[in-house]
């Protein structure tokens, strides 16, 4: 019978499973037998009893030589990689641009990577995009971290002692974080307003109940895959000049905007923070990716000119527990893919959802924007 293996993260601050009590029942049941590293999913408030109560088997790193199928959260380490067997399936994040020697490990070590971050955005998909499933918490708690650092309240208060008027809210990008931290400042009770390079954003956004700001002049950047295109710098000009006057006035800040692959794109300036009211808050969500806000610190709080800026690192991870619980059915959904009901693994990987995602394969790199990207690193 094949074992899937679900180890414990060992990345600084990855606090997530890849696997929880109910998606561990479905594999059993599908015909594979599970072994979970011992404490796996402390961190997320899973106990290891209700990993074995599902019918998982506790074992110590020793579970990574074993296993036929491997899932994770965090890209497999240089250590982690050794230890598997060879052709054996790994599921995770694989992050390659920041990632590439570990890309080239896994080519190496014959592994079939399957790269959650590389499922393709088309609708049959859904069920197994956790790069949705996390930006929807991510932008959740964006606005929680945000609103904790305020001097306001969001609501409008109308009391004896007078009249508090709405926080003013302003999120760049309405993707999916940022259409889930629209919702939140909007459920909180805040005004809120939205901008987004993609036309057809303006429509879910005014669907929330919040505003639109628009850009004059701005054509659709809509590039593939409803991701947005790099905007020029004209572009990015006269939206910075129309939000700079939203962004002055502001309370809270949420900035999502990212275009994959590049660095993000920078789009409130230190002059627009030094425009804030002191005691607003920015939140860059794309601090990881270069941010949006020119003066925000990689997985710092810091206050500049009177305004707080987040720059939390990996946002799912401060709610461990939905989070790995929306990211484990994620993976089962691949899983379910290429494991027949008798536990049978299918290795041709044929399926388009599976193509998409499959990373490494038979010793080559198979994917072919990452070989590209990997390759155009190499020589430069
Ligand atoms: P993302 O995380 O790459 O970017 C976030 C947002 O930032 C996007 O809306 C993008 O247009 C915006 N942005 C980029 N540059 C900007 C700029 N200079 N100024 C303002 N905003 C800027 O994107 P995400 O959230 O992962 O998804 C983007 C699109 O893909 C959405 O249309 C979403 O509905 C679509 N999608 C489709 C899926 C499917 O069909 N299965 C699944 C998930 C997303």
């Amino acid at each position: 019978m094949p074992n899937l293996f679900i180890p414990r993260e060992v990345s600084p601050g990855e606090t997530r499973v890849a696997g929880s009590p109910e998606t561990v029942k479905r594999y059993v049941a599908s015909g594979l037998q599970v072994q979970v590293e011992t404490g796996a999913g402390l961190a997320a408030g899973i106990p290891d009893a209700d990993f074995q109560a599902a019918g998982a088997t506790l074992v110590g790193r020793e579970g990574w030589k074993s296993a036929a199928i491997v899932i994770k959260v965090a890209p497999p380490e240089g250590d982690e990689i050794a230890a598997l067997a060879s052709e054996a399936i790994v599921i995770a994040y694989a992050w390659p641009t920041t990632h590439a020697g570990e890309v080239r490990k896994l080519a190496a070590r014959k592994i079939s990577m399957l790269a959650m971050d590389l499922v393709p955005r088309i609708t049959r998909a859904q069920a197994m995009d956790a790069l949705s499933s996390q930006a929807m918490i991510a932008g959740y708690k964006a606005v929680l971290l945000g609103a904790s650092h305020m001097t306001k309240i969001c609501p409008m208060l109308m009391t004896a002692a007078g009249t508090v008027p709405p926080a003013k809210v302003v999120v760049f990008g309405a993707g999916v974080a940022g259409l889930m931290a629209i919702a939140t400042a909007k459920r909180m009770g805040a005004q809120v307003e939205a901008t987004d390079v993609r036309a057809a954003s303006k429509e879910q956004v005014l669907s929330l109940g919040a505003r639109f700001i628009e850009v004059p002049g701005l054509g659709d950047m809509e590039g593939a895959g409803g991701y947005a295109k790099e905007a020029g710098e004209d572009v990015l000009r006269r939206q910075r000049e129309e939000v700079a006057k939203r962004v002055a006035v502001a309370d809270l800040v949420v900035t999502t905007a990212r275009v994959p692959g590049r660095k993000a794109p920078m789009l409130v300036s230190e002059a627009m923070v030094r425009s804030m009211r002191p005691g607003s808050v920015i939140v860059d969500m794309a601090v990881e990716s270069g941010g949006n806000c020119e003066i925000s610190v990689e997985g710092e709080t810091v206050v500049r000119h009177g305004v707080t800026i987040v720059g939390t690192r990996n946002l799912p991870a401060t709610v461990p527990q939905h989070s790995s619980e929306l990211y484990a059915k994620n993976i089962l959904n691949l899983v379910k893919l290429f494991v027949g009901k008798d536990g049978a693994i299918a290795r041709d990987f044929k399926d388009e959802v599976l193509a998409g995602c499959l990373l490494t394969h038979g010793g080559e790199i198979v994917h072919q924007a990452t070989a590209d990207l990997l390759s155009a690193g190499a020589k430069a």
